[in-house]
C-alpha cells in the first residue's frame, strides 16, 4: 500500500481515545508494515509534556492495549513519535505549533502533507479548528486534511453550524468525519453479504421481510465520561450515528458504483425516506442499579459526575418505517442501552413465514420466520435459521442454524481504528460521514431528542424499559438477540 509521506497531528494527545484507540492503531499498523517510519506523528495537548514524556504515554498505551512492542516499539518512538504543548490554545501556541510541523517536515523530507485529528470532547472542536484556520497550519504545500470524532453537533441547528465553520478553513473532500462502527469488519461486510451475493437481494424487500431490528447494547454504563454522557445520552450517543449507519447499509439500494459518493447518495435517500418519528414510537429509559453477570452495579444517578436528578436516556429504542417501494409498511425497530446483560450488537432479518402451512395435518405444526442473524460484535457471525425434519417418528419440524463465524474462517479481526486511520492517510472517504448525511440524521432523529419526551427506569442488567418490549408487542414481535458461545 502507498501511503503519502505526512505529518499526523493529534489533538487531544494525552486523551483516552488516544491512548486506548489511536496509538494502539498506529503501532498495529506500523509493526505490520502498512506505514513506514515517514508517517510522523505529533502529539498536541494543552498538558506540558516533553517528547520523551510522550513517547513513554505512547509505549504504555501499548501495552495496556495488550502489544508488548518492545525494542522495536521503543524505536519507532524515537523516530516518528513527538509531542506539542498547546498551553491554553492562544495564537502564539498555535504559532509554535505551525513551526514545529515545519521544522519536523523538512527534517523528515516530507512535502507538507497534514492530518489533523480532533481525539477531543465535542465543545473544543469549533475552537480547535478555528485556530488550526486561522493560524495556516493547514495550508502548507502538500494537502490537508481535518479528522472529527463524533458527535458532530449536538441537534441539526448546531451541526449546520458546526459544518460551516469548518467549511470556512477545509473542503467538503478533506474532511474526515468518524463514525467507527464504519472502519469495523463486519460492518462493511454489510455491504458485501448484500451486493456480492445474489441470493439475498432478491428477497431483500417489503413482500420477503417482515422485520428488522438493530440491537446495539453495551453491559457498561458511563465509565470516565460522565460529562460528556449526561449532556449526550443515548440518542445523541449511539442512535443520531452508529445506529443510523448500519439502518442504512442494511437498507440502502445498491449504489451506482462502490466508492464514497455513490454510497453515500445512497444512504442519504434512505435517512431522507423514513417517515417523520412519532412520539408514540420513541421509548427512553434510564438504568437504576442491578446486577450484571452477578456483580452490583449502581444506578446512573449515582454514578460519578452525573448531574443531580438527570433525565438523561441511557436507553432508547425507536420504531421506523421507510417510505419507499422497496420497504413500504415494514418495520424497522432499533434500541440501544447501557446496561444491559451483554455487550452484542446485532441485525435481525425476519422473513415472512410461508402463506399457506402445508403441513397443516400435524397436529400442533406452526411454521417459524426464517431469522437471518447478523452479529455484528463479539462473535461476529452470519446465522441464519430454517426448520428441518426431526428425523424418525413422529413427523416434526426443528429449527436449525446454518452459522458462518468470522473468527473460525479469519481469526484476529484488525480494530475499526487501523481500518480508519489507513483510509484517511490514503484519503478514501468510502467509511466517512458527509456533510449532507450527518443532517439528514439528526433531522430524522429530532424528535427522539426531545426535552419533554418521557424517560422510564430501567434495573441494570435488564433489557430496557418494559415499554420497549410493548413497542413490538403491538405489532405482534418480539426483540430477539443471539446469544454467543
Ligand atoms: C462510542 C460511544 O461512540 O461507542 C460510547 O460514545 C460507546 O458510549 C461506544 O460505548 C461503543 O463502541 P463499540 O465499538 O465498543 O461498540
Amino acid at each position: 500500500m502507498n501511503i503519502p509521506s505526512h505529518i499526523f497531528t493529534i489533538f487531544g494527545a494525552s486523551g483516552d481515545l488516544t491512548r486506548r484507540k489511536i496509538l494502539p492503531a498506529f503501532y498495529h499498523l506500523f509493526a505490520g508494515g502498512m506505514i513506514g517510519p515517514d508517517c510522523i506523528i505529533v502529539g498536541a495537548g494543552r498538558k506540558k509534556m516533553t517528547d520523551e514524556e510522550f513517547r513513554e504515554l505512547t509505549l504504555e498505551a501499548l501495552l495496556e492495549a495488550g502489544l508488548d512492542g518492545g525494542e522495536g516499539a521503543a524505536k519507532w518512538c524515537t523516530g516518528c513519535v513527538f509531542y506539542q504543548c498547546l498551553g491554553e490554545g492562544s495564537p502564539e501556541d498555535y504559532g509554535r505549533l505551525g513551526e514545529r510541523l515545519d521544522e519536523l517536515e523538512n527534517a523528515h523530507n516530507i512535502p507538507g502533507n497534514r492530518i489533523f485529528y480532533l481525539a477531543l470532547p465535542p465543545d473544543a472542536f469549533p475552537s480547535v479548528i478555528g485556530n488550526i484556520g486561522e493560524a495556516g497550519l493547514s495550508g502548507s504545500a502538500g494537502w490537508s486534511r481535518l479528522v472529527i470524532e463524533k458527535p458532530f453537533g449536538r441537534d441539526l441547528e448546531s451541526a449546520m453550524k458546526l459544518n460551516d465553520h469548518v467549511h470556512r478553513w477545509f473542503d467538503e473532500d478533506s474532511i474526515y468525519r468518524i463514525d467507527h462502527y464504519l472502519g469495523k469488519e463486519t460492518v462493511q461486510n454489510l455491504l458485501v453479504f448484500r451486493f456480492a451475493n445474489a441470493m439475498f437481494e432478491s428477497v431483500w424487500n417489503r413482500d420477503r421481510i417482515d422485520h428488522i431490528q438493530i440491537t446495539v447494547a453495551e453491559s457498561l454504563g458511563v465509565e470516565r465520561r460522565a460529562g460528556y454522557y449526561d449532556a449526550a445520552g443515548a440518542v445523541r450517543d449511539m442512535i443520531q450515528n452508529h445506529i443510523a449507519q448500519l439502518l442504512t447499509l442494511i437498507t440502502m439500494e445498491v449504489p451506482a458504483a462502490f466508492e464514497a459518493g455513490s454510497i453515500m447518495q445512497e444512504k442519504i435517500k434512505i435517512l431522507r425516506s423514513i417517515m417523520p418519528i412519532r412520539p408514540e414510537n420513541i421509548v427512553l429509559g434510564q438504568y437504576d442499579a442491578g446486577k450484571i453477570d452477578g456483580k452490583e452495579v449502581p444506578g446512573f444517578l449515582e454514578e460519578d459526575g452525573i448531574s443531580a436528578g438527570s433525565a438523561t436516556p441511557t436507553f432508547a429504542a425507536v420504531r421506523l418505517y421507510i417510505d419507499t417501494w422497496r420497504w413500504k409498511g415494514t418495520p424497522i425497530y432499533i434500541r440501544t442501552g447501557k446496561r444491559m446483560p451483554a455487550k452484542t450488537t446485532q441485525i435481525v432479518v425476519v422473513f415472512e413465514r410461508p402463506p399457506v402451512c402445508f403441513f397443516q395435518t400435524i397436529e400442533g405444526c406452526a411454521l417459524r420466520s426464517n431469522v437471518l442473524n447478523i452479529t455484528l460484535q463479539p462473535d461476529e457471525s452470519f446465522t441464519l435459521s430454517f426448520d428441518v425434519k426431526k428425523p424418525g417418528e413422529p413427523f416434526t419440524l426443528e429449527p436449525h442454524d446454518f452459522h458462518f463465524s468470522y473468527a473460525d474462517a479469519f481469526g484476529r479481526l484488525p480494530d475499526a481504528y487501523e481500518t480508519l486511520l489507513l483510509d484517511i492517510m490514503t484519503g478514501d472517504q468510502t467509511l466517512f460521514v458527509h456533510a449532507d448525511e450527518v443532517e439528514a440524521s439528526w433531522k430524522l432523529f429530532e424528535p427522539a431528542i426531545d426535552p419533554d419526551l418521557p424517560v422510564a427506569r430501567y434495573a441494570a442488567g435488564t433489557w430496557g424499559p418494559g415499554k420497549a418490549a410493548e413497542l413490538l408487542i403491538r405489532d405482534g414481535h418480539s426483540w430477539s438477540v443471539r446469544k454467543g458461545r
